[in-house]
């Protein structure tokens, strides 16, 4: 089962269709068995030959020069010239990834492995806050989620490329560089440059909410909003974000002082020229604006990608952001981690990359929308979002606070603090996963520093508890080795080994629906069956006898590896003592 499941994924991962499993073959062991079967299914179509006889005949080299892997033709008994046979198979070979083209030499064949497989790249964009603005409840749940998909394309072996997408900008760009000229402070900046630039932001917000009320009302009473906003504040904070995108140096220096960048422009602009020369897009009073509905997609109504004062705007910097990405990389797949809000945004975004088609259209392919539903009730503290810092400050202390409630484990516990600090954060993650992505949850402290229930104390405590069986039964993985499972017959161990069998397909499952609860989910049914089993398979000192404690200890010990697998997938950090 591990062996055909080795292979399929491997195929899929490689775009390839799947393999043959033949008599014998053993890829979990033996990786080259993957090559073997590659290059049996192509020689058995065109020799005309039953696969038995040629995978067998497959061997390995005496010394490297003659590559990595000899079939002698006389071997297989056909009829005719060995030598002509090598020659014509050799030819006809159709080559896959993994191996380099078949030299024929006299009656051999001669085969090498291809050293530079190409990996398959993915980018994938999570997190993604806003420059000068907070890093909110989305772009939390935006990061924890997107570090999973990350972890598991890279631990299937895919190069990924994990991006923080900085480009919506423009109007907060422009008013935090109004508020920079008003209240920015060179020597603040340089101590604390996020803070700073926070704070210059925060003023500025409060001078401008009675303009920002001014448009709302206006808007109400059903007026055009265009002419209050191009004066006060936000008139300026136009004008400046204008200059910038015209190239004009002074805006840009400042800018390039608070991010550092160069602007995906040019590819913007080319962007438009194909959207305008192909109809899909049409000038309007200045502005650029598609009509979804002239391009059968009635639902994404009609959106501009540019303004009517001429700068770009979100969607058209997404739609250049994700070409430059496609320039960059030129990878095989695209995720975006992104709140449900966005949706309409997004699907607007990959429809347009369809409609331009060509490798655009391509391109639209390899995107996928990652989305997740709100975080409700994080209340405020300073402003009108919860910090990060706080959050975190807070859980960590609140995991501080039951840890010392065990003086005599307290004490052997290295360094506290940090392992309150992870506890905190694995708190914080594991109640982020506790439902589909989709679903909205409520943002409860009390609740996520628990033990009761299925949180993340809880599972670092699972974990920690293996890791102390470990420490007392003090065997080395030799001796873990040398354990008789038949001695494992109660229900409680069956029920163990049975659920450990069905991690693969937990995997196998989570890889296709990026649902990190998924795996949280099969953790705890996990924890729960280890802590029904410890009174009843007892390990230090098992009355049974030495032979069932090493049973047994091995039986926890694949437990306890299952459970930081998965943990670390997770993007949690499994701590030993607690
Ligand atoms: N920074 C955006 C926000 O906070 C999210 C970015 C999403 N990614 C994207 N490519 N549009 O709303």
């Amino acid at each position: 089962k591990v062996d055909s499941e080795l292979v399929d994924l491997l195929a899929s991962l490689r775009g390839e269709k799947p393999l043959p499993l033949y008599d014998g073959a053993a890829p979990s062991i033996n990786p080259v068995d993957i090559y073997r079967s590659v290059i049996t299914e192509e020689l058995a179509k065109i020799a005309e030959l039953d696969a038995s006889l040629i995978y067998p005949a497959l061997e390995w080299t005496s010394t490297l020069d003659k590559g990595d892997l000899i079939l002698a033709v006389p071997r297989l008994r056909v009829k005719g010239s060995p030598v002509e046979k090598a020659a014509s198979w050799a030819a006809a070979f159709s080559l896959s990834s993994l191996i380099k083209p078949p030299v024929a030499t006299g009656t051999f064949l001669r085969f090498d492995y291809n050293p530079d497989i190409l990996p398959k790249i993915i980018v994938i964009e999570f997190s993604s806050p806003n420059i000068a603005k907070q890093f909110h409840a989305g772009h939390l749940r935006s990061t924890i989620i997107g570090g999973f998909p990350s972890n598991l394309y890279e631990g299937a072996g895919w190069k990924t490329v994990r991006m923080n997408y900085l480009g919506d900008w423009g109007r907060q760009y422009g008013l935090l560089a109004v508020s920079w000229k008003k209240y920015g402070d060179q020597k603040a900046f340089h101590t604390d440059p996020i803070a700073h630039l926070f704070d210059v932001y925060v003023k500025i917000s409060a001078d401008f909410k009675p303009e920002e009320d001014g448009f709302k009302a206006a808007g109400k009473r059903g007026e055009d909003t265009a002419i209050l906003e191009s004066r006060g504040l936000l008139g300026e904070a136009k004008a400046y974000f204008k200059r910038m995108e015209d190239g004009d140096e002074e805006a840009l220096a400042l800018w390039r002082k608070f991010r550092g960048i160069s602007v995906e422009k040019e590819i913007m602009e080319m962007a438009e020229r194909i959207l305008l020369e192909k109809g899909i897009a049409e000038q309007d009073n200045g502005a650029v604006l598609i009509d979804f509905k002239k391009h059968g997609a009635k639902k994404l109504d009609v959106a501009l990608v540019r303004n009517r004062n001429g700068t770009s705007n979100y969607l058209l910097r997404d739609i250049g952001a994700a070409i430059q990405r496609h320039h960059t990389y030129n990878m095989d797949k695209m995720i975006y981690v992104v709140m449900s809000e966005q949706e309409a945004h997004l699907q607007r975004l990959f429809k347009i990359l369809d409609l331009m088609g060509g490798e655009y259209a391509a391109l639209a392919r390899k995107i996928q929308h990652v989305t997740f539903g709100k975080v409700m009730g994080m209340s405020t503290r300073r402003g009108t979002v919860k910090f990060l810092d706080d959050i975190l400050i807070d859980v960590g202390e609140a995991m501080h606070n039951v840890m010392r409630r065990n003086e005599n484990k307290y004490r052997q516990v290295d360094d506290p603090e940090k392992v309150a600090d992870i506890l905190g954060i694995s708190a914080v993650m594991v109640q982020d996963m506790s439902g589909k992505r989709i679903n909205n949850y409520l943002f409860n402290i009390g609740r996520m520093t628990s033990f009761e229930g299925d949180m993340g104390p809880y599972l670092q405590y699972a974990h920690a508890r293996l890791c102390s069986i470990q420490r007392k039964v003090a065997l080395t993985h030799g001796e873990l080795l040398q354990a008789d499972f038949s001695l494992l017959n109660e229900p409680h161990a069956i029920g163990l080994v049975r659920l450990l069998a069905q991690y693969p397909d937990v995997m196998g499952h989570t890889f296709k629906t990026l649902e990190p609860t998924t795996i949280l989910t099969y953790l705890f049914r996990l924890t729960h069956q280890l802590s029904s089993s410890y009174d009843v398979l007892r390990v230090v000192g098992a009355p049974e006898g030495v032979a069932t404690t090493i049973a047994r200890a091995a039986l926890y010990e694949a437990a306890r590896k299952t459970i930081h697998c998965g943990m670390i997938l997770r993007g949690l950090s499994p701590v030993e003592r607690m």
